[in-house]
């Protein structure tokens, strides 16, 4: 690692058209935070990043589609997002975001910059053009039929129903979703980042300079440069983002990958007019990145290359991107409606901003994609956070209240098992900066949980509440180790968990706490005394999981109805043959659920012909088959006998499939007679 003297890190620019969700905050958030929170424990000179990512076409789209501006959009995202990265302690120095006027400034003069020096080049080429809306289209605004799946709503970038990345050119039929008119091709003028003049110095830098980046990180690159690197359009036909600062060029705004990274500096700029120079320009300033798995392309290729041709600023040192967080095995999805959104989770939970944060970072996607359940998130708060940290917290101030009126003991003569455990609680340190400094969050995590484990052992091993009948001196060492151990864990859960190790330093009356204390046996004095004692977590019962479950439950459900496509109709059938299929009414007599299978209930039937058996593969959409006695289903009445777990089945009742593949049964609209035929 280079010498460096201050740090900037900066975080992805959540785009303003939605809130955030638990995805953005394990890939990218949770863990940024944890960094700079440690950095700034060791004293050192760092600053924190973010902002609002508000220009592109998803913007403009929704902003259609609710018949509002595209800054109102944005407004009311970037208010939700800020708020609710702030309530869960994220530490940004500054938040803003890219509609700001003071990025509108940098990001043009960067651009001008790079246009004066001849850094791009100038292509025109023919584009989807709406004649009836006068405007080209972006990817995004044109539909037409996946040449693949052929299915006739897929995008111009690509298609949702079977995930190819497709060009507009490559859709069949297609049409502007603006006027719903075919678009005609029109050449049109763009300014290009030459990539493939930048491959050389981009291959030398990453594949030699730094092969300390994490593997998919390092990875993705590699493939991209073994592909090689292509000019990249800066620039699109669009009426909102950034002008591109040029004559000639209206109707034309910055490409929004192009200006979004330059927000970084804005923001930088905006905090601070007069210094924000030296963390962009002094060659002792290290910047890093931290970004979800997408973004790596931008951060390691295309970034770098802008300020490379820009030419006075420094690159990034490190780009430490996550890989995906799931959702109950789902990909995340913000159209989907399938998320934990952070602004709900805060209201949904209040005071349980560690608890989430704890969560993601056990969990966080680091080297492979992660699912976050919420029996999950109930298990590490229950059984961690409050089975180990916040026991161990709460005996040991628990029993100084009761032994010592909340007055910490003396230190008396150390026994053998005293110094083991403060020669294994003092290797913590250690251990976490080893994980902390290379980004693996969730060990170092585990290794500040060991922390509380080693107490606990030590309360568990001692038994204080038994030796303060007999040995008073004794018991009195073993708090004061016990209270050096909660007073440690105040210092190593700061990074992840703030708002507890808040809590824990208010108990204990801790002021100050630095990095380099950790480890030490002298935190807290005798003879001073510790505060108001409280839980440092709560148990979560079920009912606060199944409430979440259920509400994703019926996410899903709304997602399936939305996206529900029939399927094919099958291949024709002549009427003689259908006519030998004989479909009959009956009254339900008995319902039962078939022993040890889960799907099958078996029927007894008033078929009017003197009764029939059926057993029919329904039992998960009827929970309750005893309700189903007395009403009327449909069945095949000349359908082969089968044998089913033993039972004769004589026929097929018939049911309907729902979109969310419930299944349903038919019945006649009004009672009719058993073994009424239906045709
Ligand atoms: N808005 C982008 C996304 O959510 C990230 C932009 S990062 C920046 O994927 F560097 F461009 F700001
Ligand atoms: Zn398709």
């Amino acid at each position: 690692m280079k010498n460096f003297k201050r740090t900037l890190v900066t975080t992805a620019l959540p785009y303003a058209n939605g809130p955030v969700h638990i995805g953005h905050l394990a890939g990218v958030y949770v863990p940024a935070d944890i960094y700079v929170r440690y950095l700034r424990l060791k004293g050192e000179e760092v600053l924190f990043v973010g902002g609002s990512d508000e220009h592109g076409v998803p913007i403009t789209i929704k902003a259609k589609k609710e018949g509002v501006t595209p800054q109102d959009i944005v407004d009311r995202y970037h208010t939700i997002i800020k708020k609710s990265f702030e309530e869960l302690g994220i530490s940004f120095d500054i938040y803003s975001r890219t509609s700001s006027e003071i990025h509108r400034k940098t990001s043009s003069e960067f651009f001008r910059h790079l246009y004066e020096k001849g850094e791009f080049i100038e292509k025109i080429s023919e584009q989807y053009y709406d004649p009836e809306a006068n405007q080209f289209l972006a990817d995004r605004y044109i539909v037409g039929t996946c040449p693949h799946c052929k299915n006739p709503n897929a995008y111009g970038d690509q298609c949702e129903a079977c995930g190819t990345s497709l060009s507009p050119l490559d859709l069949i039929d297609p049409h502007s979703t603006i006027s719903g008119a075919k678009p005609i091709l029109k050449p049109t003028k763009h300014w290009y980042l030459p990539l493939d003049k930048h491959q050389e110095w981009l291959s030398k830098w990453i594949l030699e300079e730094h092969k300390e980046w994490k593997t998919n990180v390092y990875g993705q690159c590699k493939s991209w440069l073994d592909l090689g690197l292509q000019p990249r359009a800066v620039s699109r036909d669009l009426d909102w983002g950034v002008p591109v600062p040029v004559e000639g060029a209206d109707g034309k705004v910055l490409y929004v990958w192009f200006d979004a990274p330059i927000g970084y500096i804005s923001n930088t700029r905006e905090l601070l007019p007069n210094d924000w120079e030296k963390w962009w320009k002094d060659k002792d300033t290290r910047m890093l990145h931290f970004i979800g798995k997408d973004n790596i392309v931008f951060h390691c290729i295309v970034f770098p290359a802008m300020l490379k041709a820009e030419g006075s600023y420094n690159l990034p040192d490190n780009v430490p991107a996550n890989e995906f967080l799931n959702l109950e095995g789902d990909k995340i999805s913000t159209s989907h409606n399938w998320a934990v959104w952070l602004h709900e989770y805060l209201q949904e939970m209040p005071g349980k901003q560690d608890v989430l944060r704890y969560v993601l970072t056990a969990n966080a996607p680091e080297t492979k994609d992660n699912d976050f359940t919420w029996k999950d998130f109930q298990t590490r708060n229950n059984s961690e956070l409050v089975a180990i940290f916040g026991n161990f917290i709460n005996r040991a101030l628990v029993l100084t209240q009761k032994f010592y009126a909340g007055v910490v003991p003396e230190l008396g003569e150390l026994a053998e098992i005293d110094r083991e455990t403060i020669t294994e609680f003092q290797q913590v340190k250690c251990k976490m900066e080893k994980y902390l400094d290379v980004f693996r969050f969730r060990d170092a995590l585990k290794e500040a949980m060991e922390l509380a484990r080693i107490g606990n052992k030590y309360l568990a091993d001692m038994e204080p509440w038994k030796l303060v009948k007999t040995d008073a001196t004794r018991t009195a060492t073993i708090m004061h180790v016990a209270l050096q151990i909660a007073a440690n864990l105040a210092i190593a859960f700061e990074p992840f968990t703030p708002f507890t190790a808040k809590k824990l330093r208010d108990m204990l009356g801790m002021s100050e706490i630095k990095w380099a204390d950790l480890g030490r046996t002298d935190l807290i004095m005798a003879g001073s005394t510790i505060g108001k004692v409280e839980l440092l977590f709560d148990k979560i019962e079920d009912d606060v999981i199944t409430f979440q479950m259920n509400k994703l439950e019926e996410s899903k459900k709304k997602n399936q109805l939305l996206n529900y496509k029939p399927a094919d109709v099958k291949a024709n059938v002549p009427f003689e043959e259908w006519e030998k299929t004989d479909i009959r009414v009956a009254t339900v007599l008995e319902c039962t659920k078939v022993p040890k299978a889960d799907k099958l209930l078996q029927f007894r039937l008033d078929d009017g012909m003197g009764g029939r058996t059926i057993v029919s593969g329904i039992a998960q959409s009827y929970p309750e088959p005893e309700k189903l006695v007395g009403r009327q289903v449909l069945f095949i009445a000349n359908f082969e006998p089968r044998k089913l777990r033993g039972i004769i089945s004589e026929g097929m009742i018939l049911s309907a499939v729902d979109a969310d593949g419930k299944l349903v049964l038919c019945e006649p609209s009004r009672e009719v007679k058993p073994g009424s035929t239906v045709g």
